[in-house]
């Protein structure tokens, strides 16, 4: 028989190629094709036995209820969607040194159940020595040091097995009967296959850590998102101690929420007011500010956007963004050029998003427009107001979802403005002490930070130019 031709395959999207090349024609990353060991060659058609039949059936029927096992952490657990669900996978992401091994660990800790802890990374002794500086000894988790995964199979495929399993990190196991070294895209697949088998057979939960690479992705495969129930992201700025745990994959629950740590001396803490924490360094009537209200998930989330613009020395001016979107600020500073008629292409620009949180929602485009203009024109924004709407390319304001939520978290936290746009129907009053303007159009929002806001004369048509 002839001998199976040996396959390239992207670490990064898993994509396989007949020959080597530096640039994976599938995902377009740099040499991140390596060799792996042949697949057994599978016989061309299914040959041989007939397969059973299957017994179909209807769509509804007895179910048993999902038990949760909850930790008592409540910015994790609103994360998984309530709890954890036995037999289930979820992928931890992030970028090393963020805490995932911080997180995993007081998690662990927490769940009432029997917990195993498998490190591939660290030795005992590390581990320990974290969970002394986390204040868990008492907690009743299974320690162990391994990476050949038959062990841990083997372990872990008892009657009275854990009900919990952290594997940290899954890029660190391999199988011992693939030629590959650990950490490639066959070995981390395999892995992860063999064990969430197992944890669907023996019904515990099962956490795998994965590393993330500079690009953001997963180290390694794509595919892991694939095979997993739930992934989670636990992101923040190296420099900030803020932490971010983000769903944005749930079989079990919604995506897209949050929940908030302060990593401090002591392990990573619950932060139960995130909005009062990204405030918190405000400083009041600063130029080049806007106070954003935001969703995150089901949560409001209030946070400051800084904007700084100078003129430019270079040819092409730096644009520098930080948790957000160039594309995005491209596009607000297209608009307020062409309908507002301001002159910002001769600058440097630098946009920030205080306190290391990213932000996705198209609803802060008016916040960034606001801080873009109070920088151009050296004006702060008023002070106690908070900004939200999304900018169309004609210079509308466009309206978003959750405007009362985000009202009723600015007017707790002591706001007293709200620059909004135009709201539909009969609204509901927000709380007494907001007073809301409603946004129509971008030139609304320059005129009022000028100061200068002057009635309007008569509808005005979408392409208008603005002047
Ligand atoms: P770690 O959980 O090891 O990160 P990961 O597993 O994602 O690679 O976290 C490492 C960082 O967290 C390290 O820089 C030290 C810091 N840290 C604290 O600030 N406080 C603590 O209580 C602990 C355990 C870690
Ligand atoms: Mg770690």
């Amino acid at each position: 028989m002839a001998k199976p031709e040996p396959r390239y395959v992207c670490q990064a999207c898993g994509a396989g190629h007949p020959r080597w090349g530096g640039r994976c024609e599938a995902c377009g990353a740099w040499n991140t094709i390596i060799e792996e060991a042949p697949r057994e060659a599978t016989p061309k058609g299914l040959g041989g036995r007939r397969g059973r039949g299957l017994e179909f059936v209807g769509l509804t029927g007895e179910a048993a209820a999902l038990v949760r096992r909850t930790t008592g952490i409540a910015e994790f657990d609103r994360v998984t969607g309530g709890g954890l669900v036995p037999g289930s996978a979820l992928l931890i992401g992030g970028d090393p040194g963020i805490g995932k091994s911080t997180l995993l660990l007081q998690v662990a800790a927490a769940l009432a159940c029997r917990c195993a802890y498998v490190s591939g990374e660290e030795s005992i002794e590390q581990v320990r020595l974290r969970a002394r500086r986390l204040g868990v000894t008492g907690a009743a988790v299974e320690l162990a040091a391994a990476t050949n995964l038959r062990d841990i199979l083997a372990s872990l495929d008892r009657p009275e097995a854990p009900e919990a399993v952290v594997i940290d990190s899954i890029q660190t196991m391999y199988v011992d009967s693939l030629d590959s070294a650990p950490g490639t895209v066959a070995q981390v697949r395999a892995s992860a296959a063999e064990l969430i088998r197992l944890a669907k057979r023996r019904g515990f939960t099962l956490f795998l850590v994965g590393h993330v690479t500079k690009e953001g992705l997963i180290a390694g495969p794509r595919v892991l998102e694939h095979m997993v129930d739930t992934v989670l992201y636990f992101e923040g700025e190296r420099g900030h101690h803020f932490r971010i745990l983000r769903a944005v994959k749930n079989r079990f629950g919604p995506t897209d929420e949050i929940g908030v740590f302060e990593m401090t001396a002591g392990g990573l803490v619950e932060v139960a007011n995130p909005s009062a924490l990204f405030l918190a360094e405000r400083r009041g009537n600063a130029s080049g500010t806007a106070v954003f209200a935001g969703i995150e998930g089901t949560r409001p989330l209030l946070v400051e956007i800084q904007a700084l613009l100078s003129p430019s020395a270079l040819g092409t001016p730096r644009r520098a963004v930080v948790g957000w979107d160039s594309g995005r600020l491209a596009m607000v500073m297209a608009v307020l050029e062409a309908r507002c008629g301001l002159a910002l292409a001769g600058n440097d620009v630098y946009l920030n998003v205080a306190g290391g949180l990213r932000i996705t929602e198209p609803a802060a485009d008016l916040a960034v427009a606001a801080a873009l203009v109070s920088s151009l024109r050296d004006v702060p924004a008023p002070e106690r107001a908070v900004i939200y709407g999304e900018i169309g390319l004609s210079g509308e304001v466009r309206a978003v979802s959750q405007g009362d939520q985000r009202l009723k978290e600015a007017a707790k936290l002591g706001f007293t403005e709200a620059l909004v746009p135009p709201r539909r129907g009969r609204p509901a009053p927000p709380a007494d002490n907001l007073k809301v303007h409603e946004i129509a159009h971008l030139q609304d929002l320059v005129d009022l930070l000028a100061g200068a806001a002057s009635p309007r004369r008569g509808p005005r048509g979408p392409g208008e130019r603005r002047a």
